[in-house]
């Protein structure tokens, strides 16, 4: 049970605890600063407040005071509502005349404003909902990004993405279902870890998805982005071979996180660049975030029984298909978005035994999260960008 009463600027919120649990009470500020989301448009839809009210956490709910939370390309798509089944075009941060406010988000329904965006969020649980596991009070933890039915976890159909459908993480303080935060134990940074969640957590989706193992050669494309750089690490991970795709200005970065040869963005012909960097020229699975015009160039290098996944089009979502390629081929294709809730779980295990590292390129304040999302778009980085409440 939270109770909150008035203490001169603040609320401090009392959190009666079963008598085994040690209570806390924090003294938590009635408003705080949010950067709130207002409408489909350019960066200006973005708007800073200082006097937003802090959330309340419901019953199942805990409170989290926001130490850091990552950009995502989520964030941007939603801004400018490229997810418009109008928008045919590459990923620009800018806005779109054809979207109105009735156009949806990632899953098909539009979105209600205002909305405080930012699923990859990481900070301290500081009060928690009476039904909310009273374990967590104190703890340091992530949010996994996907909201479920907790009733039927695993039903894709009922879902949605913090940040998208509730308000997330650029922000002091947001709220969360106790069963979206992990506790974690680490070293690294809020910042660092900021990293993680979400681009992590589909990297690894879209390596279930396509079954990879060891003995398997697998092409990412984008790999100095956030999933990319996520995937080339999880795949090595399982023992693949890794060939990564990126400007050649980040290849040194994309070398560091274990890649085993890295290759220009769109090389004119992949099969002999292929050929030439491992000795062969095709390879079994093709991890896809970029899409558009390449897309042909991906799908010839699969061999015989080859399996694509993808999880993003940052290039373009529509793109030209030989069918005879995909069924003479013996092709497997998957799409991947919503993920097992295990992968979270996974991922913490993975962060906490140091299996994956960190590409935190920069972080910013967050009443700078114009400047910061601008530098997520221009693309100059590897890994990714977080702020800093
Ligand atoms: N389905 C899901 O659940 C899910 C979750 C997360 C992300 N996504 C989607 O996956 C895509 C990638 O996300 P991310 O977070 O990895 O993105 P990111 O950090 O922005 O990285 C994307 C990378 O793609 C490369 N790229 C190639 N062609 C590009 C182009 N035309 N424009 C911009 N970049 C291009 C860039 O690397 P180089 O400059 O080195 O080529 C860039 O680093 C996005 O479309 C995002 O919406 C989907």
């Amino acid at each position: 049970m939270v109770q909150r009463r008035e203490m001169g600027q603040h609320v401090v919120l009392s959190i009666s605890l079963p008598t085994q649990v040690t209570p806390v009470t924090t003294a938590i500020p009635p408003t705080m600063n949010a950067f709130v989301l207002t409408g489909h448009g350019g960066l200006e839809a973005l708007e800073f407040h200082e006097d937003w009210p802090t959330p309340e956490p419901a019953d199942h709910e805990v409170l989290i005071k926001v130490g850091a939370c990552g950009l995502n390309n989520t964030d941007v798509n939603t801004r400018t509502g490229w997810y418009s089944k109008t928008v045919s075009e590459a990923t620009t941060g800018a806005a779109y005349d054809t979207v109105g406010e009735e156009d949806p988000s990632w899953g098909g329904a539009p979105i209600t404003f205002p909305r405080i965006q930012g699923a990859d969020t990481v900070g301290q649980v500081v009060a928690c909902g009476s039904a909310a596991d009273q374990s967590l009070l104190g703890k340091r933890v992530l949010v996994d990004c996907w909201l479920r039915d907790w009733q039927d976890p695993l039903n894709k159909n009922n879902t949605g993405y913090f940040g998208s459908e509730c308000n997330g993480g650029f922000a002091q303080y947001t709220t969360a279902h106790w069963k979206n935060v992990g506790a974690i134990n680490s070293a690294l940074t809020d910042a660092e870890l900021a990293t993680f969640s979400c681009s992590y957590t589909t990297a690894e989706g879209m390596l279930e998805r396509a079954e990879v193992a060891a003995g398997d050669t697998v092409l990412v494309t984008g790999a100095s982005g956030g999933v990319g750089s996520a995937a080339v690490q999880l795949a090595r991970r399982r023992g693949a071979r890794v060939v990564a795709l990126a400007s050649e200005a980040k290849h040194a970065s994309v070398k560091s996180l274990g890649a085993d040869a890295v290759l220009p963005r769109n090389p004119e012909n992949l099969a002999a660049a292929l050929q030439e960097s491992i000795g062969a020229d095709t390879v079994s699975v093709v991890v896809d975030i970029v899409g558009g015009d390449y897309f042909g160039s991906v799908i010839d290098v699969l061999e015989r029984g080859g399996r694509y996944t993808c999880s993003g089009a940052i290039a373009g979502p529509i793109v030209e298909l030989d069918l005879r390629t995909f069924y003479l081929r013996d092709l497997t294709f998957t799409g991947s978005t919503v993920i097992p809730p295990t992968i979270f779980t996974s991922l913490i295990g993975y962060i906490e035994q140091n299996e994956v590292k960190p590409m935190l390129a920069a972080s910013y304040p967050l009443a700078q999260l114009h400047e910061a999302q601008q530098a997520f778009i221009d693309k100059n980085h590897t890994g990714n960008i977080v702020v800093v409440p």
